[in-house]
C-alpha cells in the first residue's frame, strides 16, 4: 500500500479501440477494492457532453483541423486539472484516458503534471478480427445513432487514420509500459523514477482476470459411446437431458454469451442453457473446435490401433507432440485455442460471467491457460461429461473447482 504521500499518474496511450479502457477501468476497480483512491479522467467523456461541435466525424480529428485540434487540446488540459486536484486532495492514483498518442500532448501533460510521477500504459494490439469487433462495440454507442452502421464504422476507421498521424511511439519518457493488450503481455518496459504500485500494476496487467468462468464439455453423443473421435455426432437422449441439467443448474446465474465451438456438440448442449436465460448468444467459435484427427477424424481409438498401429504408438510415446497425419496436436492447437479464450473475453469483458462450451482436447488447453500443468501432463487433463469446471482468476483469488451439475 503506498503511503499518502506517495502519489501517482497513471496515463493511458494507444490508437482508438485498443482496449485502454477496459484495462484502464479494471485496474481502478481492482485499486479501489484494495482501499487505493483512485479516479478515471477521461476525455471522450468531456467530449460526449460537447454539444456545439459533431465529435463523431472523422474530420473532427485530423490534425489540420485547427478549431477541433484546440477544442480536444482543451479537453485534455481540463482532466489534467481535475487530475492534479483530485491528488492534491484524497486521491492517490489519478488516471488519464485518452490516445494521447503525440508527442505534443505528453509534453503538455508532463509540463502540467509536475508534483507526481507519471506511469505511461501503451495499449497496442495487432490483431485484424478484435480491432473488427471493438469498433463494432464503439459504434454501438449513442453518439453514433445518427449514422448508418456501415458509415459510423467508416468514421471511426478514418478517425484511426488520423491518430494515426500524429502517432510518436513513447521513447524519451521516463516510465513506460508498452504492452500487448489483447495477450495481456508486457512489450517493452522503462523505469526511471521509482513507481509507487508499479509490481502491482505490472502484476495486474499481465493476469488474465476472469471472475466466473464456466468450462463445460459437451454432454454425452453417439460418438462418444462407441468412443470414435473427432466428427460431428448429435447428443445422444442421456446427452440432451444432461444438456437440460445444465440448463436448470445456470438458471439463476446470468450467462451473457455462451462461446461453443461450431460443431453440432457444443451448440446443442448451448441451447437447452441459453433458452433458460433471459438475453443469452451463443457464440460459436472455430477456435474452439476439437482437436482434427486428419485421417483417423471419426474412428475409434480401438480401429486406430489396429489399423494404423504407427500412429497409437507414435502418440503414446508423446501425446503432446503428436500431429495427427492431416490433422493437428495439441502443439499446433495452442495458438488457436489461446486466441479463442482471448476472442471470448474480449467479447465478454464487461460481465462477470463467461462460459465455455468445447470439447475433451480443447478445455484442456483451456485449462492450462489458467492452471500451470506441464506439456507432458496437459493431453491427460480430466474432463468429464456430467461435471464441469469453475475457474476464477483475479489478482486475490484463485480458484479451480470440479463442479456437478445434475
Ligand atoms: O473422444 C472425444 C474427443 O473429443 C475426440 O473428438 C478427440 O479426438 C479426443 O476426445 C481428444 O482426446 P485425446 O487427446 O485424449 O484423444
Amino acid at each position: 500500500m503506498p503511503t499518502k504521500d506517495e502519489k501517482l499518474y497513471i496515463v493511458a496511450m494507444g490508437l482508438p479501440a485498443r482496449g485502454k479502457s477496459t484495462v484502464v477501468i479494471r485496474l481502478k476497480d481492482t485499486f479501489i477494492k484494495n482501499g487505493i483512491t483512485t479516479r478515471i479522467f477521461n476525455n471522450g467523456n468531456i467530449r460526449r457532453k460537447y454539444r456545439a461541435m459533431n465529435t463523431t466525424i472523422a474530420e473532427f480529428y485530423d490534425p489540420e483541423n485547427k478549431p477541433a485540434a484546440e477544442l480536444r487540446k482543451h479537453f485534455a488540459l481540463a482532466n489534467m486539472k481535475r487530475a492534479k486536484d483530485f491528488l492534491e486532495g484524497k486521491g492517490q492514483v489519478a488516471v488519464l484516458d485518452a490516445t494521447n498518442v503525440s508527442r505534443e500532448r505528453r509534453e503538455l501533460i508532463e509540463a502540467y503534471l509536475t508534483d507526481h510521477p507519471i506511469l505511461y500504459i501503451e495499449c497496442i494490439n495487432q490483431d485484424e478480427d478484435i480491432l473488427h469487433l471493438s469498433i463494432l462495440e464503439k459504434i454501438k454507442l449513442p453518439e453514433f445513432a445518427h449514422f448508418t452502421p456501415d458509415d459510423a464504422a467508416y468514421e471511426f476507421r478514418k478517425r484511426i487514420e488520423y491518430y494515426k498521424m500524429i502517432y510518436a511511439p513513447l521513447h524519451g519518457e521516463r516510465n513506460y509500459i508498452r504492452m500487448d493488450s489483447l495477450y495481456n503481455r508486457i512489450l517493452e518496459e522503462k523505469l526511471l523514477d521509482s513507481i509507487p504500485l508499479y509490481s502491482r500494476i505490472r502484476d495486474f496487467l499481465v493476469t488474465d482476470v476472469v471472475k466466473n468462468l464456466y468450462l463445460i464439455r459437451h454432454t454425452e453423443t453417439y460418438f462418444n459411446l462407441e468412443d470414435r473421435i473427432g466428427g460431428n455426432s448429435l447428443l445422444t437422449p442421456q446427452g440432451i437431458s444432461q444438456a437440460k441439467a445444465l440448463g436448470r443448474f445456470f438458471a439463476k446465474r446470468k450467462i451473457s454469451y455462451i462461446f461453443t465451438s461450431r460443431k453440432t456438440r457444443t451448440i446443442s448442449t448451448a441451447e437447452p442453457i441459453a433458452d433458460i436465460q433471459r438475453a443469452c448468444t451463443i457464440i460459436p467459435l472455430g477456435e474452439f473446435d476439437e482437436i482434427n484427427g486428419g485421417c483417423c477424424d471419426s474412428m475409434t481409438y480401438q480401429e486406430i490401433k489396429e489399423k494404423m498401429p504407427h500412429v497409437h504408438s507414435a502418440r503414446e510415446a508423446d501425446k503432446y507432440h503428436y500431429v495427427y497425419p492431416g490433422g493437428e496436436g495439441y502443439v499446433t492447437m495452442k495458438k488457436r485455442v489461446e486466441m479463442g479464450i482471448k476472442k471470448a473475453f474480449y467479447l465478454n469483458r464487461h460481465a462477470d460471467n463467461i462460459m465455455i462450451i468445447g470439447h475433451r482436447a480443447v478445455n484442456r488447453m483451456i485449462l492450462s491457460h489458467f492452471l500451470y500443468r506441464r506439456e507432458e501432463d496437459v493431453p491427460y487433463i480430466y474432463v468429464p461429461q456430467d461435471k464441469f469446471y469453475h475457474i476464477t482468476a483475479t489478482q486475490d483469488r484463485k480458484l479451480f473447482e470440479l463442479q456437478k451439475f445434475d
